[in-house]
């Protein structure tokens, strides 16, 4: 299991893993561990968790690596993160001290708020990206492993937009070699990672796997992957929020989001180039759940608004405050707030166990390319070209959920139940 960052979001992974395995804690807000999925009619009863339906890697084969600008091992970059307790961190310490960060693939014109001295050295990006294959190589055999899967859980970088380099295999590596500067660092663990055979999902908001080269790519080496950016906060509330409006043909007229944290992602986002990556990430949701243009009546006149501050005090403790601005029968005015205080590693990090064992399945079970059915866990889920995105929470569980029964030969489930009152 590799991370490009070893940061908060990942060093909150590797130790909640470990303490699950050593039974000192539960994997809570994890699907893989704790959910169960209904097969068959609502009489049959067969409700079995999903580990025991789907050959899921177990925890307890899990091997952790990774990459950061920063020399830090995952124990003192957990200490540095400040997300879990000592009473916790303790537990782990000697486990945490044992991954210590490969050199990183990384250019600070990506993400402007960051310095590091633990980055590689190499006269092209194509370079830099052999040395990343080379680095997955011998993770693999270090630890003598079957198979290896990677979720981006680096910084967010600024913001790029797709261009004629991005658009096919062939002129990307050809960039790569001319050293492009639309070729991010984050494109070539992704190019690295789909070269070896190995799963890829982009935990943050950058570009990084969504242009049609690397799309091309992972079907051609029948790699499965996915993004962008890890539905957790505030995005999840909006998601199960804006569905149940629509639901109700309840209107719109605004919703205003702000958050404050001061961690170090909080830091990377106080520069605009990335924060735009993040607004853009963060403000697709309400557009395509609303559908304005199927109902102006109620959506043509949203003001959606997204502001992140960065607030050293917070730490990982994340305070997203909405305000909605909604309007009922005769148009008359009604407001909702909802003040989220939330643990924005806490919440992203069993997202990042799902993903990667849901990824490895997905490659076991032949599926390439891009992966909708785990858009569940994406704030911007990517999916095919001709497709817009599905935002919806309940209709991405329904999605999760179908794949897996129909992975296993199980009827889908429609909810229609039309059988029970013949
Ligand atoms: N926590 C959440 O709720 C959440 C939700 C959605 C997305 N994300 C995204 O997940 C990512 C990780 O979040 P975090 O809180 O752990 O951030 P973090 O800043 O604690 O960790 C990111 C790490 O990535 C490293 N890094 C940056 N560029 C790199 C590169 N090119 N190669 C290797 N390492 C690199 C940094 O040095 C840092 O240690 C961020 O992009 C964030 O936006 C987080």
């Amino acid at each position: 299991m590799l991370t490009p960052g070893m940061g908060a979001v990942s060093t909150t992974f590797m130790a909640g893993v470990e303490l699950v395995r050593r039974g000192e804690s539960v994997p809570v807000g994890s699907l893989t561990q704790l959910g169960t999925i209904r097969l068959g009619k609502r009489t049959e009863g067969r409700v079995p968790k999903i580990k025991d339906f789907v050959p899921l890697a177990k925890l307890d084969d899990l091997v952790f690596g990774g990459w950061d600008v920063f020399p830090d091992d995952a124990y003192q970059a957990a200490v540095k993160a400040g997300v879990l307790e000592s009473k916790d961190l303790d537990k782990v310490r000697k486990f945490l001290k044992s991954i210590k960060p490969m050199k990183a693939a990384f250019d600070q014109s990506y993400v402007k708020n960051l310095q590091g001295t633990n980055v590689k050295k190499g006269k092209t990006k194509f370079d830099l990206a052999e040395q990343i294959r080379e680095d997955i190589r011998d993770f693999k055999k270090k630890n003598k492993l079957d198979r290896l899967v990677m979720v981006w859980c680096a910084s967010t970088e600024v913001f790029l937009k797709p261009e004629a380099v991005h658009q096919d295999l062939d002129s990307f590596e050809k960039a790569m070699k001319a050293n492009h500067p639309a070729i991010a660092p984050s494109m070539l663990y992704a190019w690295a990672a789909i070269s070896e055979g190995v799963p890829f999902a982009n935990g943050a908001p950058n570009l990084t796997v969504d242009i049609p080269a690397l799309e091309e790519f992972a079907k051609s080496k029948n790699v499965p992957i996915g993004g962008k950016d890890f539905k957790t906060g505030q995005t999840l509330m909006k998601t199960v929020l804006a569905p149940a409006f629509k639901a109700r043909m309840l209107g719109l007229n605004g919703w205003f989001s702000t958050n404050i944290l001061g961690n170090r992602d909080g830091e990377v986002l106080d520069d605009p180039g990335s924060f735009k990556t993040k607004e853009e990430s963060k403000l697709g949701a309400l557009e395509y759940i609303l559908q304005p243009s199927i109902y102006p009546d109620l959506y043509k006149k949203i003001h959606h608004k997204v502001r992140i501050n960065y607030y050293p005090p917070r730490g990982d403790n994340k305070e997203g405050w909405d305000n909605i601005d909604i309007f009922g029968w005769l148009g008359y005015p009604m407001q909702i707030k909802v003040d989220f205080l939330c643990r924005d590693s806490i919440l992203a990090a069993p997202i990042v166990l799902d993903l990667a064992l849901f990824f490895d399945l997905a490659r076991r079970a032949g599926m390439r390319g891009i992966q909708e059915w785990l858009s569940f866990y994406f704030k911007s889920p990517m999916c095919a070209r001709e497709l817009y995105p599905e935002h919806d929470l309940f209709i991405q569980s329904m999605k999760l959920k179908n794949t897996l029964r129909w992975m296993k030969g199980e009827d889908l489930i429609t909810h229609l139940g039309a059988e029970y009152y013949d």
